[in-house]
């Protein structure tokens, strides 16, 4: 099946038309910026726009920075607050005119890796985690997905950990990787001794740079990059739109 598979993120929209069978981009990726925060209107413009990009009619599987249930979002953290109770999927499909089906974006990026990637076969807890605008998590037991955690928002210090940590995080605190390193550290200790996960899959921008920060990790579960890095989410996000429309 063929599905163009789009990314929401703080500030861009990003994808492309993926073949769900081998987790293949069938061109090359687009991407549309959205300075400060689009409404859902907004956003469905976007995402029209994004269609006629690749004049594209079949189906299209969109990843969002919250909790979804169904088309319904539910939480927001970065994005506008009008999407709080609002059926998205349906208000995208009304102004885009292609079916379309909304998955949190972190669970994007898990499906990607646990189909295709460095979760493939992985038995036991796998916890993937992205360090973008926020800090997205998608958990798998014995390579099924729990939907919507939300690692993110365990607290620290009265706030999410995210506000510390994400990639935005690191950038506005002008963090070196050794200093940020030490605080992602301290994160995933927490995580361990929480769900004690048998391996942490890293994705979003900062995989990238894997090399510059995993060694000043000191903790005790196997840590790997995304396979996809920062693609997984569009690679997810289409393979969630074939399983579900
Ligand atoms: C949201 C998550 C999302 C993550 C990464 C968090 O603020 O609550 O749903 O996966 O950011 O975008």
């Amino acid at each position: 099946m063929k599905v163009l598979g789009i990314d929401i993120g703080g500030s861009a929209l990003k994808g492309a038309p993926v073949d769900t069978k081998t987790g293949k981009q069938l061109a090359e990726k687009h991407r549309i910026h959205t300075p400060g925060q689009l409404t859902p209107q907004e956003t469905a413009d976007a995402i029209a726009r994004f269609a006629s990009h690749y004049d594209w009619k079949g189906p299209i599987g969109i990843g969002f920075p919250g909790v979804v249930h169904g088309s319904v979002i539910r939480t927001s953290a970065n994005l506008h607050p009008d999407f709080i109770g609002l059926d998205a999927g349906a208000l995208f499909e009304e102004v885009v005119g292609s079916e379309i089906s909304l998955v949190n974006d972190a669970d994007a990026a898990g499906l990607a890796e646990a189909t295709f990637g460095a979760g493939l076969n992985r038995r036991g807890a796998v916890l993937l985690l992205t360090f973008g605008t926020g800090v997205g998590s998608a958990l798998f037991i014995d390579g099924k997905l729990y939907p919507n955690s939300e690692f993110g928002h365990l607290q620290h210090l009265g706030e999410s950990w995210e506000k510390f940590i994400s990639g935005a995080a690191k950038t506005r605190r002008e963090l070196s990787y050794a200093d940020w390193a030490t605080e992602v550290g301290a994160y995933l200790r927490e995580l361990e001794n929480l769900l004690w996960p048998e391996l942490f899959i890293v994705g979003g921008g900062i995989s990238a740079d894997h090399a510059q920060w995993f060694p000043h990790l000191k903790i005790r579960t196997p840590i790997m990059p995304a396979q996809f890095l920062n693609e997984a989410g569009i690679v997810g996000a289409a393979l969630h739109a074939a399983r579900s429309l």
